[in-house]
């Protein structure tokens, strides 16, 4: 069991619901400070090439509010690299990216583009960011985020948690097999192991119980909730929801 499972507060869509009027509120900044002060162990934000959430001055503002750790979300392209290496986040999370596509759908492939991976993560290592690699739970994707020497990759809980909105309990067993099967097989190869997408008081126990997972990152889910109870009730009782599962 690693130590105490971090949580990291996604806060992109404070910025959908900001941009969606244009103008400045809500800040996104002012989700962090809450975030923070309510006791998440991170901020993740995801600066998309289209800026449809999250634009570029809010990254410096973000990283200037907290003293946690910024957990920057990219996609691998020259651009992305040169802003990571110009802000130096703690973190910076390589995910898949296609302009038409709601969310992130799907993990990164890696396997087929390990060569390019490798040299493209290169520099942000060099530069001290601890770089993972967003992945579905296969085998061959593992293995490769191994071989590419990225020290942590986060799987994808995205289908798992679809399966279990549905009900389709068969599904989502067998989603939670293969995120389990990842997750030891990561952890054996020397991985950190992070986790998220679509995670929800009623999904992440199964997840957060697992001894391998160091962290979760989750904020749809939360931004939604918190319109309804705050958005620091809304972490608290994550936090309670992944404390509980893991004690
Ligand atoms: N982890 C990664 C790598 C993501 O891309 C996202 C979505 O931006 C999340 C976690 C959080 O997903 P959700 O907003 O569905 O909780």
């Amino acid at each position: 069991m690693t130590e105490r499972l971090r949580l990291g507060v996604n806060i992109d869509h404070v910025a959908t619901l900001r941009n969606a009027r244009g103008g400045a509120l809500p800040d996104p900044v002012r989700a962090a400070r809450v975030a923070q002060a309510v006791g998440a162990d991170g901020i993740t934000a995801h600066l998309r090439e289209d800026r449809r959430h999250i634009r570029d001055a809010d990254i410096a503002a973000i990283m200037e509010a907290i003293t946690i750790p910024l957990n920057f979300e990219m996609a691998a392209t020259d651009e992305m690299q040169g802003i990571a290496l110009a802000h130096g986040p703690h973190a910076a999370c390589i995910v898949p990216e296609r302009r038409e596509e709601r969310t992130t759908e799907g993990g990164l492939e890696v396997a087929g583009d390990q060569d390019r991976l490798a040299r493209f993560i290169g520099p942000l290592s060099d530069a001290g960011m601890r770089v993972s690699l967003f992945i579905a739970a296969d085998p061959a994707q593992i293995a490769a985020a191994a071989r590419i020497g990225a020290p942590v990759v986060e799987l994808h809980t995205g289908a798992y948690c679809d399966h279990h909105a549905e009900g389709d309990t068969q599904a989502r067993d067998a989603e939670l097999a293969r995120l389990i099967d990842g997750a030891k097989r990561a952890a054996d190869l020397g991985l950190e192991v992070h986790m998220g997408h679509g995670l929800t008081y009623d999904s992440v126990a199964p997840i957060a119980a697992l001894p391998e997972v160091a962290e979760l990152n989750i904020g749809h889910f939360l931004m939604g909730e918190a319109l309804f109870v705050g958005l620091a009730g809304a972490i608290a009782e994550m936090r309670r929801a992944m404390d509980a599962a893991r004690g």
